[in-house]
């Protein structure tokens, strides 16, 4: 009986070492050396199940038609997107009874604002209808997967890539319209939000706003929130082999690095109740936007954090005066604009 514990002991103990260094030494080391691993972490595209984006009525929205933009790059395969164009409501009466409607029209008649809207990183742009309903009563929008996502060209995943290739949208669209130009990110949209206005500012580009609902400072702040993630956080080897890879990856979307470079008034939406990014991150990227730019020069910043009414992550469209502090926040930056015209950009 004795013999019997012992030796089911030590194999208990056996098993648990194995379970242990499996887990803790293995998984984190494979973590480390497979980008395919961290990219499905990152950009889990897997959980969206294919579709036919050709009628967007099928998804309960008209007035919408769906399109797609072909980013050439000259030293890699050349990435094609697949964007939903949103009409402003007041036009889709227009067009219900006409197939031969000229959407391309509409984008030169420049008479409603332009909304790029970013997805977050389990969605497609069919996913925030019920928003597009809300925003289109003021907006133009132009919703766009990524590549990799829907039926956008599959293509390396990286903030570089990704962001490059929404730039060249939003440069086709500026082309085209003499629109105000604004930019909506969702979660981790937020983050291609902030890093493309970086990036327009280096090519003397800026929107007329930016919008980030659910935001963070960083993917790997996020991931140290996430709780599966929080199982590893005592080893002493999780910053190399779980943090640090993502970010030498390209894949950490540094928002709080790249908000200083927004040149526009921010409007940051949270809500106290999301469970996927704490508002705490959204609160420290709301300060370091506060503290790091000139408001004078780039505008104020405004922040929402909205009560737990159950809005969580995904639900920010059915905060009941939710137009309303968009409305007030497209005031405020077409006034800031106006302002700044008449100072100096260039002095900062
Ligand atoms: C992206 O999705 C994953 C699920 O794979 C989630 O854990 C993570 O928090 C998300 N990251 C961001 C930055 O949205
Ligand atoms: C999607 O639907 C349209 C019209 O219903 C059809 O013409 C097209 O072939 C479909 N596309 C795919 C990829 O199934
Ligand atoms: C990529 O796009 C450019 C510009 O439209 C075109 O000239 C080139 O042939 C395309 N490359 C490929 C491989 O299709
Ligand atoms: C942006 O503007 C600056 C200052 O006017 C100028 O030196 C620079 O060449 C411009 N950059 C681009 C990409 O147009
Ligand atoms: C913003 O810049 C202006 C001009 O350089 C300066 O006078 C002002 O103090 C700055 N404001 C802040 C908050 O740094
Ligand atoms: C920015 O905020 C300041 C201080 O709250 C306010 O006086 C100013 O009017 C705001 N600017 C705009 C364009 O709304
Ligand atoms: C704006 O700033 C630039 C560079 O500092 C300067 O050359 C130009 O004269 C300024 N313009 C005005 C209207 O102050």
């Amino acid at each position: 009986m004795k013999k019997m514990c012992l030796v089911c002991c030590i194999y208990t103990t056996v098993v648990l070492l194995l379970v242990a260094l499996l887990n803790f030494v293995i998984v984190p080391v494979i973590f480390k050396f497979s980008l395919g691993f961290q990219q499905s972490f990152i950009f889990p595209t897997f959980v969206i199940e294919p579709k036919n984006y050709t009628n967007p009525e099928n998804y309960g929205i008209n007035g919408v038609r769906n399109m797609y933009i072909t980013v050439p790059y000259p030293t890699s395969e050349n990435i094609t997107l697949g964007i939903w164009q949103v009409l402003p409501k007041e036009m889709v009466s227009d067009i219900v009874n006409n197939d031969e409607y000229n959407y391309d029209g509409i984008i030169a008649n420049g008479k409603t604002h332009i909304l790029i809207y970013l997805h977050g990183n389990g969605s497609d742009r069919t996913k925030s209808i019920e928003l597009y309903k809300i925003l289109r009563e003021i907006f133009h929008i132009f919703a766009i997967d990524y590549r990799g996502y829907a039926d956008s060209t599959l293509g390396e995943l990286t903030e570089n890539n990704i962001v490059s290739d929404i730039a060249y949208i939003y440069k086709w669209l500026r082309k085209r319209s003499k629109s105000k130009m604004f930019i909506w990110g969702h979660s981790l949209g937020s983050g291609v939000a902030t890093l493309l206005a970086s990036r327009l500012k280096k090519e003397n580009l800026t929107s007329t706003g930016v919008v980030l609902e659910t935001p963070f400072t960083s993917v790997t702040d996020v991931m140290k929130s996430n709780y599966i993630v929080q199982f590893y956080s005592f080893l002493p080897w999780f910053d190399a082999t779980i943090l640090k890879p993502i970010r030498d990856n390209g894949m950490d979307f540094n928002s709080k690095l790249y908000i200083s470079d927004v040149d526009s008034p921010i409007m940051i939406l949270h809500a106290k109740d999301d469970d996927i990014i704490p508002y705490s991150i959204a609160t420290e990227l709301y300060y370091t936007a506060l503290n790091n730019r000139n408001s004078t020069f780039q505008g104020n910043v405004t922040y929402y954090l909205y009560e737990e009414h159950g809005y969580g992550h995904l639900f920010i469209y059915l905060v009941p005066h939710l137009l309303n502090h968009v409305k007030i926040f497209v005031d405020e930056c077409l006034q800031f604009e106006q302002s700044i015209s008449i100072k100096n950009r260039s002095v900062i």
